[in-house]
This record gives C-alpha cells, sequence and structure tokens, in this order.
C-alpha cells in the first residue's frame, strides 16, 4: 500500500457533551474542549474527532442535524469552532468532525419545508410515501416502524433511525449536490477530514417489499434492506469525487454491512474512503444478525478469531481504523474483560493488544483512564433513545423486567457518555452544577488527576504506549509493517508485526494465570512489556496474569 499521511495518526474521540463543561450549564463545550488541548497534547495523540456540534435539537445528541452551517449553542458558536482547529493546529493537533448525510433532524429547513408544502422541491429531498398505512413492515435501528405519518395527510416519511432523523432521498440528485457544497464549505475551513456515519444506509431497496419478521412486533431489521444495497457505489463514488478527492482528506466511514469481500471498494487504492470501522468484533457478544439484548457468551480464542480475519481481510485491500470503544459501545474495561474489567493488568494488556495492530489507532474519551460502565437502577435513568427501546423491547420479547435492566446496563450507549472525571472533586471537575447525565461510581478514584504523573496507572501507560508507536525504535514496523497472527495459547492473543528488516512478536495474556508460550527462535531480545517483567528463558516466554510482552530477533 502507497504510504499516506495518516497512517501515522493516533485519534482521540471527544463527545463534546461529555467532556468539559466551560461555561457552568452541566453540558461539556467547544471552549471545554480549548482548555483541555494541553492534556490531549501530552497524551500524545494526534487528531481529535469530535462528535457532531452542529445545530441540533439533540434528539440522538447532535445525530440529528437542523443546520449544517451553524453550531449547535449548547456548544458555542462558528468563532469557537474556528479557535478550537486554530488552537490545536498551533500543537500539531488536526481535527476531523462528524459527517451525518444519511438524514437529517425533522426540524431542519429542508423538511419542515418538504412538510408544508407537498409540491415543493423539498418533498423530493426525502423519502415520503402515500398511504393510509405503514408502507412495509421495517423496523428502525432504534425500535419501532421506520414509518412515521405526516400529521393531517395520508402520507408517511421514511426514518431508519429515530422519529426525529428523516431519511435524505439520495435518488435526488440536487439533494447529493447540496450535501456535496457543505462538505466542501467545511473541508476549506481546514479540518482534515471526517468520520462519516451510518453512510451505508443511503441506499434503499426501492421496491419497498416487506420482509418476513423477525421479532414479536411482526416487523424486520431494516438492514437487510437499506445497508449496503447494491448501487450505492455510484454514490458513494461520487461523493469522493466531487469532496474528499479535491482535498486529500482523511475520511474513517462507519460503514456496517460490508462483506470482507468488498473491502476493495470501500478501501482499496480507489475506494471510497480512507478507511472504514470493522464492528465484527466490538459485536462479539451479540447474537449474529440479532439486538443488543440476545446476548451470547465468547472466549478470548473466539476474540483472537474475529480479531485477526478483520486485520487479514483489511490488509488485503487498504487500511485498519482499530478501537475498543466509541460513543454507541458499553466501556470496553467491562464489556471484554468482565469479571476483570477493575483490574489494571487486564486493561493495559487489552489496551496494548488493539492499539498494536495494523492500523490508526482511535481513543475513546476516559478509555485512557479505564473507565468502566455504570450500573443504573431504573430504566428511568436512561438517556439514549434505543437503550429504552431495547428495554421495552426485550421485555416484549419475554424477558423479565429485571433481566431488561441488566441488558441496558451492559450494552448502553449511555456508559461511555458519562462526564469525563478530571478529578475526585464534586462532578469530577467536569462542571459546577448538575451535569447533563450521571457520572460514574468510580470517579473519585478513576480520574485524570488521581493518575497523573502516577507510576503504572492507566493513564501514563497510555502515553508510554502511544510514545512507543509514534516515536520509539520500533515505530516504522508499528506504524506500517504488516501484521501475522501466531499460534499460542488459548487464552493468549499473538501476533507478529514486520516489516522487510525486522520483526516485532506480540504475546498478549487475557488469563489471571502464569502462561508459558513458546518463541520462535532461541536468541531474541524482550523490548516491552505492559507491567513486571515477564521471564525469557531459551524459547518459552513466561507471561504473568494479564501481561502482555514484545520480543525481537538478537
Ligand atoms: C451512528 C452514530 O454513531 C450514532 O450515535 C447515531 O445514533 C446513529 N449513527 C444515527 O446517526
Amino acid at each position: 500500500m502507497k504510504k499516506q499521511w495518516w497512517q501515522e495518526e493516533v485519534i482521540y474521540q471527544i463527545y463534546p457533551k461529555s467532556f468539559n463543561d466551560s461555561n457552568g450549564d452541566g453540558i461539556g463545550d467547544i471552549q471545554g474542549i480549548i482548555e483541555k488541548l494541553d492534556y490531549l497534547k501530552d497524551l500524545g495523540v494526534t487528531m481529535l474527532w469530535i462528535c457532531p456540534i452542529y445545530k441540533s435539537p439533540m434528539d440522538d445528541n447532535g445525530y440529528d442535524i437542523s443546520d449544517y452551517y451553524a453550531i449547535e449553542a449548547q456548544f458555542g458558536n462558528m468563532e469557537d469552532l474556528e479557535e478550537l482547529i486554530e488552537k490545536a493546529k498551533e500543537k500539531n493537533i488536526k481535527i476531523i468532525l462528524d459527517l451525518v448525510i444519511n438524514h437529517t433532524s425533522d426540524e431542519h429547513e429542508w423538511f419542515q419545508k418538504a412538510l408544508a408544502d407537498k409540491s415543493s422541491k423539498y418533498h423530493d429531498y426525502y423519502i415520503f410515501k402515500e398511504g393510509v398505512k405503514e408502507p412495509n413492515n421495517w423496523r428502525s435501528v432504534f425500535g419501532g416502524s421506520v414509518w412515521e405519518k405526516v400529521s393531517e395527510r395520508n402520507e408517511y416519511y421514511l426514518h431508519c433511525f429515530g422519529k426525529k432523523q428523516p431519511d435524505l432521498n439520495w435518488e435526488n440528485k440536487e439533494l447529493r449536490k447540496r450535501l456535496y457544497d457543505m462538505v466542501n464549505w467545511w473541508l476549506e475551513k481546514g479540518i482534515a477530514g471526517f468520520r462519516i456515519d451510518a453512510i451505508t444506509f443511503i441506499k434503499k431497496d426501492l421496491s419497498w417489499e416487506s420482509q418476513a419478521p423477525d421479532g414479536v412486533d411482526g416487523l424486520v431489521k431494516c438492514t437487510k434492506v437499506s445497508r449496503n444495497q447494491p448501487g450505492i457505489g455510484i454514490f458513494l463514488n461520487e461523493l469522493k469525487e466531487n469532496t474528499f478527492n479535491k482535498y486529500q482528506c482523511m475520511t474513517v466511514a462507519e460503514a456496517p454491512g460490508v462483506p470482507y469481500e468488498e473491502l476493495d471498494e470501500f478501501i482499496g487504492d480507489n475506494g471510497y474512503f480512507s478507511m472504514i470501522f470493522d464492528f465484527r468484533y466490538a459485536d462479539l457478544d451479540i447474537a449474529s444478525g440479532s439486538e443488543w439484548f440476545k446476548r451470547i457468551d465468547w472466549n478470548i480464542k473466539e476474540l483472537n478469531e474475529k480479531v485477526m480475519a478483520s486485520q487479514l481481510a483489511i490488509q488485503k485491500y487498504g487500511w485498519g481504523a482499530n478501537f475498543i470503544e466509541n460513543h454507541d459501545q458499553p466501556r470496553a474495561a467491562t464489556k471484554y474483560l468482565r469479571n476483570h474489567a477493575a483490574d489494571d493488568r487486564a486493561v493495559k494488556t487489552l489496551a496494548a493488544m488493539y492499539f498494536f495492530l495494523r492500523g490508526v489507532p482511535f481513543i475513546y474519551q476516559g478509555q485512557e483512564l479505564g473507565m468502566m460502565n455504570f450500573k443504573r437502577d431504573s430504566i428511568d435513568e436512561f438517556d439514549d433513545l434505543s437503550s429504552i427501546d431495547q428495554y421495552y423491547r426485550s421485555i416484549q420479547e419475554g424477558y423479565s423486567a429485571e433481566e431488561a435492566l441488566n441488558f441496558v446496563n451492559l450494552r448502553s450507549r449511555d456508559n461511555s457518555r458519562t462526564p469525563f472525571p478530571w478529578n475526585g472533586e464534586k462532578y469530577g471537575g467536569f462542571s459546577e452544577v448538575v451535569p447533563w447525565i450521571k457520572m460514574t461510581e468510580e470517579y473519585p478514584e478513576i480520574n485524570v488527576e488521581k493518575q497523573t504523573g502516577k507510576k503504572n496507572s492507566i493513564l501514563e501507560f497510555y502515553r508510554d504506549m502511544i510514545w512507543f508507536r509514534q516515536k520509539g525504535p520500533y515505530r516504522e514496523i508499528f506504524i506500517y509493517g504488516k501484521i501475522e497472527p501466531m499460534e499460542s495459547d488459548e487464552n493468549v492473543i499473538a501476533y507478529k508485526r514486520y516489516t522487510e528488516k525486522e520483526c516485532v512478536y506480540c504475546w498478549f495474556n487475557f488469563s489471571d494465570c502464569n502462561i508459558e508460550v513458546s518463541v520462535p527462535e532461541e536468541t531474541m531480545n524482550l523490548i516491552w512489556q505492559t507491567y513486571g517483567k515477564a521471564e525469557l528463558k531459551k524459547d518459552k516466554l513466561k507471561l504473568l496474569p494479564f501481561q502482555s510482552a514484545f520480543l525481537v530477533s538478537k
């Protein structure tokens, strides 16, 4: 693969609402991010992905945009954003924004005009169908029918996500052109690119036919008929050629539903995007093709297989975007480490395992502190619209209220949206007033102040790890090297990273026992470990519980 500037990035994802409140209203904001740029610089990250800050009624916390060209007042204004871009640049930190172009908010001017006048050109910017009942049985991602009735008209509009997020009609050429103009307008402002939301949803099955139901509600997941549908490539190519390509920017697409065989089209040399997120191992606790409440057990061997299958498939064609957390996922420590979530050794091994994979590492705010899921006692304590739907739908499917609450506690998107704990004071230094969403229980212990400068803390570990990839002696291998899985113990994930000249062998012990693994040569050097001292004797490496160790040939 040809070298690209963005392969060297380490990206930090900010959920603005929960990062830092600078104006005392309990909600994080852009000035709050500016205040913390030194923290981010010291951590060593090189790029920030800022979740949506555009004008929005905030029904889905900004993924429902009512004006693409304005900033949501809760977060600040356009000058604040320009200041952030500029100040970050002074520190050599690039900014990417979220691009949400599958849908808008129902409060967007285009949708309002479409509602007001059926014969206006804006009516065709969205997907409306005439009739006295829902045109088909498709279920939206957040629950209920994808169709919402237009009041006082025998007409429905389509929304693959929430009711207040009507899907745009990508079949309309003028609409597409207006989106491209908007994308270019933002790129002109000097951002480095975009994380692109739900982009595989832009093409629908135009037959609009009902499908066999997959739940007791008689509906069927809309993803089967509205995600990565034939013909989507025409739109994606057009998007790329009219926007991204002109700026050589970086794009990372949320593109669920893309089979590995199609990766070439998405991330190959002439692909639509620089990278896409692969959710296969992030969703390893969910029964395939199912909902969050249908959970399955899994073991390290399966995690290993999924991670490696993803790496090898991506390596064949392009470049990966590696993550263990984001604003839609529960905290990684709780999800992947289960009973060992609070064990720093395990948190570090999990971090190192994904961080040194081939691709750009993404770190989600709070991950670098080892934050964990919360435990809420009532569904009334949840903010996330999809968790509320999941709760009631699992009850409808026959689970008890207690089981339903357990599902959402484990999987709710609110888990990663709790306020960022800067210190152990009231509201964790995030805000001076009650935050918009409850803090995690552990914030007096798990916070930046407690971990800064503290030997062996998770935060200091992340700082070292980032330095090791970016500036250490094996930088060339960690950034550009290929990856190959290695056989090992069933509780150990092992891979090698290599260039033509050199190879680093990496083992990650995911058990609470000592494990001895065979190493490929008798003469090797131990170059790095996540804690303690691994023992290397001839061709045997003894790993301590939850320890990772890296070797090179002498
Ligand atoms: C994916 C985003 O990550 C999520 O937060 C959002 O709710 C949906 N897309 C809809 O925009």
